[in-house]
């Protein structure tokens, strides 16, 4: 039996290439996944570009196993950095791109080659086991073809692939089937999902999948505010099952950054839709990204996604320090906001946002709704962890055997960025 254990860096799209990956090589009878690098004989380490500190942590994860073990680049640094990986670490056993993931045991079992790049789009609908959980992930598109300026996804992951509706759909019953009760639907650009044979957009896959007998709730990530259409809106209003949370990246408050980073859409647009949504379903749940230092980025740009922030008062927001990405366009802007000045820009960010966050959540006590169980807590072994319609997470006292079902919970106190509550 030979021995192989995954470290996962990046997105949610690469964890689910990372269960892909372990689930076809668990199909075969030769491998074992174990869960830790140590009991190891072979390491893959999926990995994202999206910015260079990312990078830096995974070059030094590989150095620290590379002579060792039999380490695998897999993923978007794969993609990115090519045969250069291997003039940094001629010890890889090999290097595999973000289309040939389907091709890992053979990778594993040996080849002349060292580099696995090629440009053939995936095979998704390879069968693989997954983990017993409750609620799971599925990629519904891969690529991206927005080109923000900023961005090395287009490059990485190449351009956008709809994959077929019916593939998605056996995909997520044969996931209920074994259990699962929840799934979110992954893109870098959901609502841009097109099925070009079957002709269904993005709100019509949903209302497909909310019919699959046995799951309860279903969620998607991430919008692009450009694409966000009252049709979405409309569907995920109407649909029971449909978690009320939309994840809508900002990245700015000022529209001359945001035509420098090619968003496509203006403050104005992005504050309607906002509200069309707010309006549509209550208690929606709304979190976005934000990137700050984008060259360019004056203080009264800065002050500008500052005043946004406070008025649109996000549940959530995760913030980023701009980096610069060879090959992108904005690397030709150059780098003009200096390092110490987008550290105090992304330190004031986050601690706006965490007040904001916590009053949010405040008012939400006393609340009470429908929770999906999700399993045992992994902190407090007498708690179970669940998520309610709007995505929070509540932890209440109670029984392993109501994992997978819908509970009534109350909302009682704040504990970090999640809750303690009570079954009712
Ligand atoms: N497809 C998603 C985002 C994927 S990347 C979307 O369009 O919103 C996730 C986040 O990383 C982005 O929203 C952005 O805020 C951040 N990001 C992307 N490129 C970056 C870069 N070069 N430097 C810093 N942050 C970046
Ligand atoms: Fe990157 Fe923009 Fe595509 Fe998101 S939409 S992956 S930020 S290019
Ligand atoms: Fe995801 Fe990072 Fe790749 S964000 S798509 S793993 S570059």
């Amino acid at each position: 039996m030979k021995k192989f254990f995954i470290r996962t860096f990046g997105c949610q799209m690469n964890e689910y290439d990372s269960e892909r990956m372990a689930g076809i090589l668990l199909k075969g009878k030769d491998y074992i996944q174990v869960d830790s690098e140590d009991k190891a004989d072979f390491i893959i380490v999926n990995t994202c570009s999206v910015r260079q500190h990312a990078e830096n942590r995974e070059l030094s994860y590989i150095g620290r196993y590379v002579k060792n073990k039999k380490v695998i680049v897999a993923g978007c640094m794969a993609q990115n950095l090519k045969e250069k990986l291997l003039n940094l670490f001629p010890d890889l056993y090999a290097v595999v791109g973000t289309s040939n993931f389907s091709s890992i045991a053979e990778i594993l079992d040996g080849q002349n080659e060292k580099i696995f790049i090629k440009e053939k789009k995936d095979i998704y609908s390879v069968e693989f086991e997954r983990k017993k959980k409750v609620d799971g992930y599925i990629t519904i598109m891969q690529g991206c073809n927005n080109f923000c300026s900023y961005c090395i996804v287009p490059y990485v992951r190449g351009r956008e692939v709809s994959r077929p509706y019916e593939e998605i759909v056996k995909e997520i019953e044969n996931m209920v089937k074994q259990g699962y009760r929840e799934v979110t639907l992954l893109g870098q650009n959901v609502n841009s999902y097109f099925d070009e044979k079957a002709k269904i957009n993005f709100p019509e896959l949903l209302k497909i999948v909310h019919k699959i007998d046995g799951l309860l709730r279903i969620k998607f990530m991430t919008s692009h505010p450009k694409d966000l259409t009252d049709e979405l809106i409309d569907t995920i209003k109407k649909g029971e099952k449909f978690v009320k949370h939309f994840h809508l990246p900002l990245q700015s408050g000022s529209d001359k950054i945001l035509q420098l980073m090619n968003r496509k859409y203006s403050i104005d647009e992005y504050l309607q839709k906002i509200e069309k949504i707010r309006k549509d379903i209550p208690a929606v749940n709304i979190s976005t990204d934000i990137l700050v230092g984008f060259p360019g980025e004056e203080e009264k740009d800065f002050l500008d996604t500052v005043d946004i922030l406070n008025k649109i008062r996000f549940d959530d927001a995760f913030s980023f320090k701009y980096s610069v990405r060879k090959g992108t366009q904005a690397e030709k802007y150059g780098d003009t906001v200096d390092e110490k000045e987008k550290l105090r820009r992304l330190n004031y960010v986050i601690e706006l946002q965490r007040k904001i966050s916590y009053d949010i959540n405040k008012s939400y006590i006393g609340f009470e709704t429908e929770s999906l169980v999700y399993g045992i807590s992994y902190k407090r072994k007498n708690e179970l962890k669940t998520g309610t319609i709007n995505n929070k997470k509540v932890f209440v006292r109670g029984e392993k055997d109501l994992t997978g079902k819908l509970v009534k919970v109350k909302i009682k106190q704040l504990r970090g960025d999640s809750f303690a509550g009570i079954l009712l």
